[in-house]
C-alpha cells in the first residue's frame, strides 16, 4: 500500500484477532513498525511472523491490559525493540453482556478492568513515553481509543459495556485537553457492528438476525470500513484533530423504520 506511517512505531492492544489484527496489518502496510500485544501469544506470534515475512517490522508481546501494572513495562520493552512509540491503537476490549438486574460485580469489573482501566493506563503509558522520547515535541503522538456506537447508544443487555465505552469517549476528551499543547492527539473511534469474536455468538441467534434486519442497510460492517478513519487518526492528518469521537457505523444507529 502506501507509506504514510513510515518511521512511526505503533502499538496495537488486542491484536490477536478481530479488529486489532486488522489494524496491525493496516498500519504495517502503511510503513509503521508494529508491536502486536494480547494474551494469546500463538495468534500474535503468527501474525507478527506473517508481517515480518512481508518485509515489515513487527513484534509480538504478551500483554493482559486488565493487569494495569504490566502495561508500562511492556511499553518499555516495545521501545527497546522497535524505538519510540508514536501511535497507540487502544483496541483491547471485552463485551460484558448481561441484563442490569442480573449483572454480577465480577462481570462488571471484568468489563471495566479491560475496557476502562486497560484503555486508560495504556493511554497514560503511551503518552508518558511520547513526551519523554521527543515524539510529542515533534507533534507526532497519536492515541486512538477504540470505543463503540455503545458509547452513545443504549443497548439493552449491554449496560456495563455501554457505560465502559462512554467512559472511553470521555477519557478521550479530557486526555486530549490535558495534552493539547504537548503534541499528542487523542481521539476515539466508535465502530458499528462488525462480525468478530465479540459478537459472533449473538449474530447467530434469532435476536441477532432480527437486529441485523433493523439496520438501514441490512448488513454488518467490514473491518476495512474503518481503514480511512484509522489512518486519518493515526497519521499526520490528525495534527489538528483531537478529543473527538468518530462514529463509523454504516448508518446502523440512524433512527427510523423501513
Ligand atoms: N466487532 C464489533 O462489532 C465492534 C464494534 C464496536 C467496537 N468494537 C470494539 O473493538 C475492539 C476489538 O473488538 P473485536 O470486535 O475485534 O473483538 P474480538 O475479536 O473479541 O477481539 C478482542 C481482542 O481484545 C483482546 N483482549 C481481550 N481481553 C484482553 C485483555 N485482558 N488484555 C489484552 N487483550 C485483551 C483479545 O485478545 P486476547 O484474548 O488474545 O487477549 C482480542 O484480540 C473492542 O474494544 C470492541 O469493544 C467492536
Amino acid at each position: 500500500m502506501g507509506a504514510s506511517l513510515q518511521g512511526q512505531v505503533a502499538v496495537v492492544t488486542g491484536a490477536s484477532g478481530g479488529l486489532g489484527a486488522h489494524f496491525a496489518k493496516l498500519l504495517a502496510s502503511e510503513g509503521a513498525a508494529v508491536a502486536l500485544t494480547a494474551r494469546r501469544m500463538d495468534k500474535i506470534e503468527a501474525l507478527a511472523g506473517e508481517l515480518a515475512g512481508q518485509g515489515h517490522r513487527a513484534m509480538a508481546l504478551r500483554l493482559d491490559v486488565a493487569d494495569a501494572k504490566s502495561i508500562a513495562p511492556a511499553f518499555d520493552e516495545i521501545e527497546t525493540a522497535l524505538g519510540p512509540i508514536s501511535i497507540l491503537i487502544n483496541n483491547a476490549g471485552v463485551g460484558g453482556d448481561g441484563m442490569a438486574l442480573e449483572m454480577t460485580i465480577e462481570q462488571f469489573d471484568e468489563t471495566f478492568d479491560v475496557n476502562v482501566r486497560g484503555v486508560y493506563f495504556a493511554a497514560q503509558a503511551a503518552a508518558q513515553r511520547m513526551l519523554a522520547s521527543g515524539v510529542a515535541e515533534r507533534g507526532e503522538g497519536r492515541i486512538v481509543n477504540i470505543a463503540s456506537v455503545a458509547a452513545q447508544t443504549n443497548l439493552p443487555g449491554l449496560s456495563a459495556y455501554c457505560a465502559s465505552k462512554a467512559a472511553v469517549a470521555m477519557m478521550t476528551r479530557v486526555m486530549a485537553r490535558e495534552w493539547a499543547r504537548r503534541g499528542i492527539s487523542v481521539n476515539a473511534l466508535g465502530p458499528g457492528y462488525i462480525l468478530s469474536g465479540i459478537n459472533d455468538e449473538w449474530f447467530a441467534t434469532e435476536g441477532g438476525a432480527a437486529q441485523l434486519k433493523r439496520f438501514p442497510r441490512r448488513r454488518l460492517m467490514q473491518e476495512s470500513d474503518l481503514d480511512a478513519a484509522i489512518l486519518m487518526l493515526a497519521g499526520p492528518a490528525a495534527s489538528a484533530i483531537t478529543g473527538q469521537l468518530f462514529i463509523i457505523d454504516d448508518g446502523q444507529t440512524l433512527p427510523g423504520g423501513g
